[in-house]
C-alpha cells in the first residue's frame, strides 16, 4: 500500500497486515492495518507508528512523500505495540532528538516499553500544539481502551485521530467508508464487541464530552481500518448505540460445544422452542466459531445461552475459554440460560450457570441436564426451555 492522500497535507503512510488471522486471540480473517499518519505542515508530524516488523514499509512509505529525517513531532496516541512499535526504529533515522508528544501515562507506559531516553512531550488533554497553518489539539481518553490512549484533532482541518477507536480489523487498498460502503459495519461492530465493549461507560460519557466540546468532525481517522470519511456521524453513532448494551428484540445466541452431539441436540432442541414464539437464535459451536465472532453476536443478542457438557467433572475446555473471554468483556444487559449433557456426574451446566449469574446475568432457568443421550421428554424440557426464553427476549 502506498501513501495515501486523505487531505490536502495529511498521508496515511500505514501498512496492511495481509495475513494476520489472529491478533491476540481475536481472529482477524479480514487480516487488519496499522495506520499511521503523516501531516506535511510547516512542522512535519508523525501521528503513530506500526508494529516492529514493519518498520521499514513505514519508514518506505515517508520516505516516498520527504526525508524521514525532517519529521519535526512524533505523535503517540497509544502505546500498545502495534502502534509503538516500530518507534525505536523510527527514531533512530529521523533523529533520536525528536520530541515525542504523548500523555503523561504515555510517557510512563513507553518508557516501560522502551529503555531508550527519547524527548517525551507529556501533553494535558486540550493543549494544542502549532504546527504552522494548522493546529493539534491533544484530547486524552483514558481507559479507551489503554491507560495512555488519546485523540489528536487536526483542528482546521477538523479531522480526528482516533487511535484504536472506531477501528476494524480489516486490510484494504480501499481506504475509506464511502470505498467499502456497508461492508465495513460488521468488522467494526466485531472491533467494538471484543476491544471496547468493556468500556461501554466510558465511551458514552466520551462522546458527552465531545459534544460538549462542539468537536466539529468531517473525517475520523483510527489506526486500524478504514477512515470515515464520506459520514463519520455514522460510527459515532453505532457506538453509542453498541455501548448501551440494550440488544436486539427478540434475538439470542446460544453458545456451545458439545462431544457426542448431545448438548448439540439440547443446543438445536432450544433454538427450535425460542423460534416456535417468534424469536431468533443462532447456535454457536465453539469449535467451529471463534470466540471473537461469538462475541459479535454476543452484543446484539438479550439472551445468552451456554450449554458444556460434563468433561472429566467441569467444563468443556472450549466452554471455560468462551466463559473466561466473555467475563472479562464485561456484557451487560443480558439473560442466560446453561444446559448440557453428562455421563455420571453433570456438574458443567451448574457451573454455567454460576459463572454466567456471576456476570450479572438475569438467569430465566434453573440449569438443564440430561443424562447421556436426550431422550423424547428431554428434548421437551428442551423446547420448554427455548420458549420461555423465546418469551424472555420478546
Ligand atoms: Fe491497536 Fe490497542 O492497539
Amino acid at each position: 500500500m502506498k501513501p495515501v492522500q486523505i487531505a490536502g497535507k495529511v498521508y496515511d503512510v500505514g501498512v496492511n497486515d495481509w495475513n494476520i488471522r489472529d491478533f491476540h486471540g481475536y481472529s482477524t480473517h479480514m487480516g487488519t492495518s496499522y495506520n499511521a499518519f503523516l501531516i506535511l505542515d510547516e512542522k512535519k508530524v508523525l501521528i503513530d507508528t506500526v508494529k516492529a516488523e514493519y518498520a521499514d514499509r513505514l519508514l518506505d512509505h515517508i520516505s516516498g512523500l520527504i526525508d524521514p529525517k525532517s519529521i519535526d513531532y512524533v505523535i503517540s496516541n497509544h502505546t500498545e505495540m502495534d502502534h509503538s512499535g516500530a518507534l525505536p526504529r523510527i527514531m533512530h533515522r529521523i533523529g533520536e532528538d525528536k520530541p515525542i508528544f504523548c500523555s503523561k501515562m504515555g510517557h510512563r507506559n513507553l518508557s516501560r516499553h522502551f529503555s531508550q531516553n527519547w524527548n517525551y512531550k507529556p501533553v494535558e488533554s486540550g493543549e494544542t500544539l502549532s504546527l504552522g497553518a494548522g493546529t493539534l489539539q491533544f484530547i486524552e481518553t483514558r481507559m479507551l481502551h489503554w491507560p495512555d490512549s488519546m485523540f489528536t484533532y487536526l483542528v482546521e482541518d477538523k479531522i480526528l485521530f482516533s487511535s484504536d477507536a472506531f477501528g476494524q480489523h480489516y486490510a484494504g487498498q480501499e481506504k475509506f467508508d464511502d470505498v467499502v460502503g456497508a461492508a465495513i459495519m460488521p468488522h467494526a461492530k466485531k472491533y467494538f464487541a471484543n476491544i471496547l465493549m468493556l468500556y461501554a461507560p466510558l465511551i458514552l460519557k466520551l462522546v458527552d464530552q465531545v459534544t460538549r466540546m462542539n468537536l466539529e468532525i468531517d473525517m475520523i481517522c483510527p489506526d486500524h481500518g478504514i477512515i470515515w470519511r464520506k459520514d463519520p456521524g455514522k460510527i459515532i453513532d453505532a457506538y453509542v448505540q453498541w455501548s448501551k448494551q440494550e440488544g436486539i428484540e427478540k434475538q439470542a445466541v446460544i453458545v456451545y460445544d458439545t462431544m457426542w452431539k448431545s448438548t448439540e441436540k439440547m443446543a438445536y432442541a432450544v433454538a427450535e422452542g425460542i423460534a416456535e414464539v417468534g424469536a431468533l437464535a443462532r447456535p454457536m459451536k465453539l469449535r467451529q466459531w471463534h470466540r471473537s465472532d461469538v462475541m459479535a453476536e454476543v452484543l446484539d443478542a438479550k439472551a445468552v445461552i451456554v450449554g458444556s457438557p460434563t468433561l472429566n467433572n467441569g467444563l468443556f475446555p472450549t466452554v471455560a475459554d468462551f466463559l473466561t473471554y466473555m467475563k472479562g468483556l464485561k456484557p451487560k444487559n443480558k439473560l442466560g440460560a446453561a444446559f448440557g449433557s453428562y455421563g455420571w456426574s453433570g456438574e458443567s451446566p451448574k457451573v454455567v450457570y454460576e459463572e454466567l449469574e456471576s456476570m450479572g446475568f438475569d438467569m430465566i432457568e434453573s440449569p438443564l441436564k440430561v443424562q447421556y443421550v436426550p431422550d423424547k421428554d428431554a428434548i421437551s424440557a428442551c423446547l420448554d426451555l427455548g420458549r420461555k426464553i423465546g418469551e424472555a427476549v420478546s
